[in-house]
Protein backbone atom coordinates (compact mmCIF):
# COMPACT_ATOMS: atom_id res chain seq x y z
CA UNK A 1 0.00 0.00 0.00
CA UNK A 2 1.26 3.47 -0.83
CA UNK A 3 1.71 6.44 1.40
CA UNK A 4 -1.53 8.65 1.06
CA UNK A 5 -1.78 11.88 2.76
CA UNK A 6 -4.92 12.74 5.14
CA UNK A 7 -3.83 16.28 6.21
CA UNK A 8 -1.00 18.14 5.85
CA UNK A 9 1.91 16.44 7.60
CA UNK A 10 -0.05 13.14 8.37
CA UNK A 11 0.10 10.07 6.38
CA UNK A 12 -1.44 6.90 6.38
CA UNK A 13 1.87 4.28 5.80
CA UNK A 14 -0.31 1.15 7.13
CA UNK A 15 -1.09 -2.13 5.67
CA UNK A 16 -3.89 -3.23 3.80
CA UNK A 17 -4.01 -7.46 3.99
CA UNK A 18 -6.47 -9.04 1.56
CA UNK A 19 -6.25 -12.02 2.21
CA UNK A 20 -6.33 -12.66 6.09
CA UNK A 21 -9.55 -14.96 6.45
CA UNK A 22 -9.21 -15.41 10.27
CA UNK A 23 -8.61 -13.71 13.72
CA UNK A 24 -7.47 -14.84 16.61
CA UNK A 25 -7.70 -18.48 14.81
CA UNK A 26 -11.62 -17.85 15.78
CA UNK A 27 -12.97 -14.62 14.20
CA UNK A 28 -13.96 -14.69 10.68
CA UNK A 29 -12.82 -11.42 8.59
CA UNK A 30 -14.53 -12.36 5.62
CA UNK A 31 -13.54 -8.87 3.94
CA UNK A 32 -9.91 -9.01 5.44
CA UNK A 33 -8.47 -6.11 7.10
CA UNK A 34 -5.92 -3.58 7.69
CA UNK A 35 -3.38 -2.68 10.18
CA UNK A 36 -3.25 0.96 10.22
CA UNK A 37 -0.36 2.78 11.01
CA UNK A 38 -0.18 6.61 10.96
CA UNK A 39 2.81 9.42 10.49
CA UNK A 40 2.43 12.35 12.11
CA UNK A 41 4.88 15.07 11.10
CA UNK A 42 5.77 18.32 13.31
CA UNK A 43 8.06 21.54 12.27
CA UNK A 44 10.22 19.87 14.91
CA UNK A 45 9.49 15.59 15.61
CA UNK A 46 7.81 12.78 13.55
CA UNK A 47 5.82 10.47 15.15
CA UNK A 48 4.75 7.36 13.86
CA UNK A 49 1.52 6.09 15.25
CA UNK A 50 1.17 2.21 15.87
CA UNK A 51 2.80 -0.27 13.47
CA UNK A 52 1.48 -3.39 11.79
CA UNK A 53 1.36 -7.16 12.31
CA UNK A 54 4.17 -8.55 11.70
CA UNK A 55 3.32 -10.56 8.59
CA UNK A 56 2.97 -6.62 7.10
CA UNK A 57 6.27 -5.13 8.22
CA UNK A 58 8.18 -4.78 4.89
CA UNK A 59 5.05 -3.02 3.90
CA UNK A 60 5.40 -0.74 6.28
CA UNK A 61 9.09 -0.43 6.28
CA UNK A 62 8.87 0.63 2.95
CA UNK A 63 6.40 3.54 3.14
CA UNK A 64 8.43 4.58 5.90
CA UNK A 65 11.26 4.58 3.38
CA UNK A 66 9.24 6.12 0.47
CA UNK A 67 8.09 9.28 3.10
CA UNK A 68 11.80 9.82 4.13
CA UNK A 69 11.44 11.02 7.14
CA UNK A 70 13.14 10.40 10.52
CA UNK A 71 11.16 9.12 13.24
CA UNK A 72 11.28 10.60 16.36
CA UNK A 73 8.43 8.75 18.49
CA UNK A 74 6.46 5.25 17.82
CA UNK A 75 3.48 5.42 19.50
CA UNK A 76 2.18 2.46 20.80
CA UNK A 77 -1.63 2.52 21.72
CA UNK A 78 -2.11 -1.40 22.51
CA UNK A 79 0.17 -3.67 22.75
CA UNK A 80 -1.33 -6.48 20.81
CA UNK A 81 0.58 -7.71 17.99
CA UNK A 82 -1.17 -6.76 14.94
CA UNK A 83 -0.32 -3.10 16.10
CA UNK A 84 3.21 -3.82 17.73
CA UNK A 85 4.14 -6.56 15.49
CA UNK A 86 6.64 -4.04 13.99
CA UNK A 87 8.21 -1.81 16.34
CA UNK A 88 11.32 -3.97 16.70
CA UNK A 89 11.87 -3.24 13.28
CA UNK A 90 11.43 0.17 13.37
CA UNK A 91 13.60 1.20 16.06
CA UNK A 92 15.75 -1.13 13.95
CA UNK A 93 15.87 1.49 11.42
CA UNK A 94 15.58 4.47 13.75
CA UNK A 95 17.37 3.12 16.83
CA UNK A 96 17.17 6.80 18.62
CA UNK A 97 12.75 6.49 18.34
CA UNK A 98 11.81 6.12 21.72
CA UNK A 99 8.48 4.16 22.79
CA UNK A 100 5.87 6.13 23.73
CA UNK A 101 3.15 5.09 25.44
CA UNK A 102 1.36 3.73 28.61
CA UNK A 103 2.35 1.84 31.69
CA UNK A 104 0.31 -1.08 31.08
CA UNK A 105 1.28 -1.42 27.41
CA UNK A 106 5.13 -0.66 28.40
CA UNK A 107 4.43 -3.78 30.50
CA UNK A 108 2.61 -5.96 27.79
CA UNK A 109 5.36 -5.16 25.20
CA UNK A 110 7.96 -6.21 27.89
CA UNK A 111 6.70 -9.27 28.32
CA UNK A 112 6.31 -9.89 24.02
CA UNK A 113 9.79 -8.18 23.03
CA UNK A 114 12.86 -7.47 24.24
CA UNK A 115 12.91 -3.91 25.16
CA UNK A 116 14.99 -1.92 27.98
CA UNK A 117 13.37 0.18 30.00
CA UNK A 118 15.56 3.38 28.31
CA UNK A 119 13.22 2.87 25.17
CA UNK A 120 10.49 3.94 26.67
CA UNK A 121 8.97 7.48 27.66
CA UNK A 122 6.12 6.55 30.15
CA UNK A 123 2.66 8.74 29.97
CA UNK A 124 0.47 10.05 32.16
CA UNK A 125 -3.26 9.95 31.39
CA UNK A 126 -3.71 13.03 29.22
CA UNK A 127 -0.21 13.86 28.97
CA UNK A 128 0.72 15.68 25.58
CA UNK A 129 3.92 15.08 24.06
CA UNK A 130 4.65 18.43 21.53
CA UNK A 131 5.85 17.79 17.50
CA UNK A 132 6.63 21.76 17.14
CA UNK A 133 3.27 22.63 15.20
CA UNK A 134 1.34 19.49 16.09
CA UNK A 135 0.77 18.40 19.79
CA UNK A 136 -0.53 14.59 20.03
CA UNK A 137 -2.14 14.59 23.08
CA UNK A 138 -2.67 10.53 25.12
CA UNK A 139 -6.10 9.57 26.68
CA UNK A 140 -6.23 6.49 28.22
CA UNK A 141 -8.94 4.05 27.23
CA UNK A 142 -9.15 0.47 28.69
CA UNK A 143 -10.59 -2.45 27.49
CA UNK A 144 -10.82 -1.11 23.86
CA UNK A 145 -9.87 -3.22 23.56
CA UNK A 146 -7.11 -5.03 26.10
CA UNK A 147 -6.36 -2.88 29.94
CA UNK A 148 -3.26 -1.22 28.20
CA UNK A 149 -5.26 0.65 25.23
CA UNK A 150 -5.27 4.19 24.63
CA UNK A 151 -6.09 7.00 22.19
CA UNK A 152 -4.07 9.51 20.57
CA UNK A 153 -5.64 13.24 19.17
CA UNK A 154 -3.86 15.28 17.36
CA UNK A 155 -5.20 18.62 18.60
CA UNK A 156 -4.24 20.69 15.11
CA UNK A 157 -6.00 18.64 13.05
CA UNK A 158 -8.58 16.91 15.45
CA UNK A 159 -8.01 13.63 14.51
CA UNK A 160 -7.98 11.15 16.62
CA UNK A 161 -6.10 7.50 16.42
CA UNK A 162 -8.09 5.39 18.48
CA UNK A 163 -6.94 2.16 17.78
CA UNK A 164 -9.44 -0.55 18.50
CA UNK A 165 -11.48 1.46 19.09
CA UNK A 166 -14.40 2.30 16.06
CA UNK A 167 -12.76 -0.12 13.91
CA UNK A 168 -13.64 -2.33 11.50
CA UNK A 169 -12.32 -5.36 9.80
CA UNK A 170 -12.25 -4.33 5.97
CA UNK A 171 -9.73 -4.55 3.10
CA UNK A 172 -10.61 -1.51 1.70
CA UNK A 173 -8.26 0.61 -1.26
CA UNK A 174 -10.57 3.56 0.08
CA UNK A 175 -9.08 5.67 2.61
CA UNK A 176 -12.25 6.75 4.03
CA UNK A 177 -15.73 4.81 4.83
CA UNK A 178 -17.69 5.26 1.51
CA UNK A 179 -20.88 5.51 3.24
CA UNK A 180 -22.66 4.81 6.37
CA UNK A 181 -24.23 1.80 5.20
CA UNK A 182 -21.25 0.21 4.72
CA UNK A 183 -19.35 1.19 7.75
CA UNK A 184 -23.00 0.24 9.85
CA UNK A 185 -22.45 -3.34 8.94
CA UNK A 186 -18.23 -3.60 9.44
CA UNK A 187 -18.19 -1.00 12.47
CA UNK A 188 -20.86 -3.43 13.96
CA UNK A 189 -19.84 -6.71 13.20
CA UNK A 190 -16.44 -5.94 14.78
CA UNK A 191 -17.87 -4.47 18.12
CA UNK A 192 -19.97 -7.59 18.55
CA UNK A 193 -16.89 -9.67 17.94
CA UNK A 194 -14.18 -7.67 19.67
CA UNK A 195 -15.58 -4.87 21.69
CA UNK A 196 -18.98 -6.36 23.25
CA UNK A 197 -17.52 -7.90 26.46
CA UNK A 198 -16.34 -4.58 27.61
CA UNK A 199 -19.53 -2.84 27.32
CA UNK A 200 -19.79 -1.31 30.72
CA UNK A 201 -15.91 0.37 29.72
CA UNK A 202 -16.92 1.55 26.15
CA UNK A 203 -19.52 3.43 28.36
CA UNK A 204 -17.02 5.53 30.28
CA UNK A 205 -14.51 5.65 27.44
CA UNK A 206 -17.11 7.48 25.36
CA UNK A 207 -17.11 9.86 28.08
CA UNK A 208 -14.07 10.33 28.52
CA UNK A 209 -13.31 11.76 24.47
CA UNK A 210 -16.96 13.19 24.28
CA UNK A 211 -14.63 16.34 25.46
CA UNK A 212 -12.61 16.22 22.14
CA UNK A 213 -13.49 17.85 19.10
CA UNK A 214 -13.32 15.33 16.23
CA UNK A 215 -12.88 15.63 12.72
CA UNK A 216 -12.14 12.42 11.70
CA UNK A 217 -11.42 9.33 13.61
CA UNK A 218 -8.33 6.97 12.39
CA UNK A 219 -8.81 3.38 13.82
CA UNK A 220 -6.11 0.53 13.41
CA UNK A 221 -8.57 -1.39 11.33
CA UNK A 222 -10.51 -0.34 8.23
CA UNK A 223 -10.91 3.04 6.69
CA UNK A 224 -10.64 5.92 8.50
CA UNK A 225 -14.01 7.66 9.58
CA UNK A 226 -15.16 11.49 7.96
CA UNK A 227 -18.33 11.31 10.14
CA UNK A 228 -16.90 11.07 13.70
CA UNK A 229 -20.33 11.96 14.89
CA UNK A 230 -22.27 9.04 13.70
CA UNK A 231 -20.21 6.24 14.29
CA UNK A 232 -19.87 7.79 18.01
CA UNK A 233 -23.39 7.77 18.17
CA UNK A 234 -23.79 3.72 17.05
CA UNK A 235 -21.44 2.80 19.83
CA UNK A 236 -23.83 4.86 22.23
CA UNK A 237 -26.75 3.00 21.16
CA UNK A 238 -24.65 -0.47 21.37
CA UNK A 239 -23.33 0.16 24.65
CA UNK A 240 -26.92 0.96 26.36
CA UNK A 241 -28.65 -1.03 28.03
CA UNK A 242 -31.72 -0.56 25.76
CA UNK A 243 -32.34 -3.64 23.78
CA UNK A 244 -34.63 -4.22 20.60
CA UNK A 245 -37.30 -6.38 20.63
CA UNK A 246 -35.50 -9.40 18.11
CA UNK A 247 -35.21 -12.90 18.73
CA UNK A 248 -32.34 -14.45 17.50
CA UNK A 249 -32.40 -18.03 17.00
CA UNK A 250 -28.98 -20.71 16.84
CA UNK A 251 -30.16 -23.94 16.06
CA UNK A 252 -29.21 -27.41 15.61
CA UNK A 253 -30.99 -30.38 14.10
CA UNK A 254 -29.89 -33.35 13.36
CA UNK A 255 -33.03 -36.23 12.08
CA UNK A 256 -35.41 -32.85 11.92
CA UNK A 257 -37.44 -32.84 15.47
CA UNK A 258 -35.81 -29.70 16.45
CA UNK A 259 -36.15 -28.50 13.20
CA UNK A 260 -39.58 -28.99 13.24
CA UNK A 261 -40.00 -27.23 16.01
CA UNK A 262 -37.22 -24.12 14.93
CA UNK A 263 -39.91 -23.86 11.60
CA UNK A 264 -43.05 -23.70 13.58
CA UNK A 265 -41.93 -21.28 16.19
CA UNK A 266 -40.24 -19.05 13.89
CA UNK A 267 -44.16 -19.16 12.30
CA UNK A 268 -45.45 -18.36 15.31
CA UNK A 269 -43.19 -15.41 16.49
CA UNK A 270 -43.71 -13.87 13.05
CA UNK A 271 -47.64 -14.61 13.17
CA UNK A 272 -47.38 -12.17 16.73
CA UNK A 273 -45.73 -9.71 14.91
CA UNK A 274 -41.89 -10.36 16.57
CA UNK A 275 -39.04 -9.92 14.45
CA UNK A 276 -37.09 -13.41 14.13
CA UNK A 277 -34.07 -14.39 13.45
CA UNK A 278 -33.08 -18.00 12.78
CA UNK A 279 -29.05 -18.95 12.26
CA UNK A 280 -28.20 -22.84 11.03
CA UNK A 281 -25.00 -23.74 13.15
CA UNK A 282 -24.42 -26.21 10.87
CA UNK A 283 -24.07 -23.74 8.12
CA UNK A 284 -23.32 -20.26 9.68
CA UNK A 285 -20.68 -17.65 9.53
CA UNK A 286 -20.79 -17.30 12.85
CA UNK A 287 -19.71 -13.65 12.79
CA UNK A 288 -23.56 -12.94 11.14
CA UNK A 289 -24.72 -14.15 14.55
CA UNK A 290 -22.66 -12.78 16.88
CA UNK A 291 -23.22 -9.10 15.07
CA UNK A 292 -27.27 -10.20 15.18
CA UNK A 293 -26.58 -10.76 19.14
CA UNK A 294 -25.57 -6.78 19.81
CA UNK A 295 -29.09 -5.06 19.77
CA UNK A 296 -31.35 -8.18 20.39
CA UNK A 297 -33.29 -8.45 23.43
CA UNK A 298 -34.07 -12.41 23.73
CA UNK A 299 -32.05 -15.80 22.40
CA UNK A 300 -33.93 -18.66 21.40
CA UNK A 301 -31.65 -21.88 21.85
CA UNK A 302 -32.65 -24.87 19.67
CA UNK A 303 -31.02 -28.63 19.62
CA UNK A 304 -31.00 -32.14 19.92
CA UNK A 305 -29.85 -34.18 22.27
CA UNK A 306 -26.03 -35.60 22.32
CA UNK A 307 -25.36 -38.34 24.92
CA UNK A 308 -27.15 -36.19 27.35
CA UNK A 309 -25.96 -32.65 26.48
CA UNK A 310 -26.72 -29.76 23.94
CA UNK A 311 -25.37 -30.73 20.30
CA UNK A 312 -21.91 -29.63 20.15
CA UNK A 313 -22.43 -27.73 17.68
CA UNK A 314 -25.02 -25.77 19.69
CA UNK A 315 -22.49 -25.94 22.97
CA UNK A 316 -19.66 -24.36 21.27
CA UNK A 317 -21.63 -21.48 20.51
CA UNK A 318 -22.93 -20.76 23.84
CA UNK A 319 -19.64 -21.31 25.18
CA UNK A 320 -18.55 -18.08 22.73
CA UNK A 321 -21.56 -16.30 23.61
CA UNK A 322 -20.95 -16.36 27.48
CA UNK A 323 -17.90 -14.96 26.72
CA UNK A 324 -18.70 -12.14 24.17
CA UNK A 325 -21.71 -11.15 26.91
CA UNK A 326 -24.46 -9.66 24.61
CA UNK A 327 -26.72 -7.39 26.68
CA UNK A 328 -29.91 -10.25 26.23
CA UNK A 329 -32.11 -9.72 28.85
CA UNK A 330 -34.78 -12.80 27.88
CA UNK A 331 -33.86 -16.45 26.31
CA UNK A 332 -35.51 -19.94 26.24
CA UNK A 333 -34.31 -23.17 25.45
CA UNK A 334 -36.00 -25.83 22.85
CA UNK A 335 -35.21 -29.24 21.54
CA UNK A 336 -35.37 -32.73 21.39
CA UNK A 337 -34.11 -35.93 23.15
CA UNK A 338 -34.12 -39.79 22.08
CA UNK A 339 -34.65 -41.41 25.83
CA UNK A 340 -33.25 -38.58 28.40
CA UNK A 341 -31.43 -34.94 28.12
CA UNK A 342 -29.90 -32.87 31.00
CA UNK A 343 -29.59 -30.17 28.12
CA UNK A 344 -31.48 -27.54 29.87
CA UNK A 345 -28.71 -27.43 32.53
CA UNK A 346 -26.38 -27.59 30.82
CA UNK A 347 -27.23 -24.56 28.96
CA UNK A 348 -27.78 -22.53 32.11
CA UNK A 349 -24.72 -23.27 33.25
CA UNK A 350 -22.80 -22.33 29.90
CA UNK A 351 -24.53 -18.96 29.85
CA UNK A 352 -23.44 -17.92 33.70
CA UNK A 353 -21.85 -14.64 32.69
CA UNK A 354 -25.11 -13.55 31.35
CA UNK A 355 -28.11 -12.24 33.28
CA UNK A 356 -31.09 -13.76 31.47
CA UNK A 357 -34.54 -14.59 32.45
CA UNK A 358 -35.72 -17.58 31.41
CA UNK A 359 -38.86 -18.28 29.13
CA UNK A 360 -40.47 -22.03 29.75
CA UNK A 361 -38.30 -24.82 28.23
CA UNK A 362 -39.70 -27.05 25.36
CA UNK A 363 -37.36 -30.42 25.21
CA UNK A 364 -39.63 -32.99 23.70
CA UNK A 365 -39.08 -37.23 23.09
CA UNK A 366 -38.71 -38.13 19.58
CA UNK A 367 -40.76 -35.92 16.87
CA UNK A 368 -43.14 -33.33 18.02
CA UNK A 369 -46.70 -33.55 18.77
CA UNK A 370 -49.99 -31.20 19.10
CA UNK A 371 -49.39 -31.10 22.88
CA UNK A 372 -45.59 -30.03 21.71
CA UNK A 373 -46.61 -27.55 19.30
CA UNK A 374 -48.85 -26.00 22.05
CA UNK A 375 -46.43 -25.46 24.59
CA UNK A 376 -44.08 -23.69 21.58
CA UNK A 377 -47.38 -21.10 21.11
CA UNK A 378 -46.88 -21.16 24.82
CA UNK A 379 -43.28 -19.98 24.30
CA UNK A 380 -44.26 -17.56 21.79
CA UNK A 381 -46.88 -15.84 23.89
CA UNK A 382 -44.46 -15.55 26.62
CA UNK A 383 -41.83 -13.86 24.58
CA UNK A 384 -44.30 -11.35 23.02
CA UNK A 385 -45.38 -10.67 26.20
CA UNK A 386 -42.32 -9.24 26.87
CA UNK A 387 -42.21 -7.08 24.06
CA UNK A 388 -45.36 -5.43 24.34
FE1 LIG B 1 -6.27 -4.87 16.62
FE2 LIG B 1 -6.57 -5.55 19.94
O1 LIG B 1 -5.68 -5.45 18.31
Amino acid sequence: MAVRAIKKGIYAVGAIDWDRQLFDELIPTPQGTTYNSYLVEGSEKTALIDTVDPSKTSNLMDNLEETGLKIDYIIANHAEQDHSGSILAVLKKFPDAVVVTNPQCKKLLKSFFQFSDEKFHVLEDGESISLGDKTLKFIFTPWVHWPDTMVTYVEQDKILFSCDFFGSHLATSQLYAPDAALLLVYAKRYYAEIMMPFRPMIKTNLQKIDNLDIEIIGPSHGPLISNPSEIIKLYSMWVSDETLPQVILPYVSMHDSTRIMVDYIVEALINRGIEVKPFNLSKVEIGELLTALVDASTLVMAAPTVLTKPHPLLAQTIYLINLLRPKLEYGAIIGSFGWGTMMEKEIKELLSNLNIEYHETVLIKGIPEDKDFQDLNNLADQILKTME
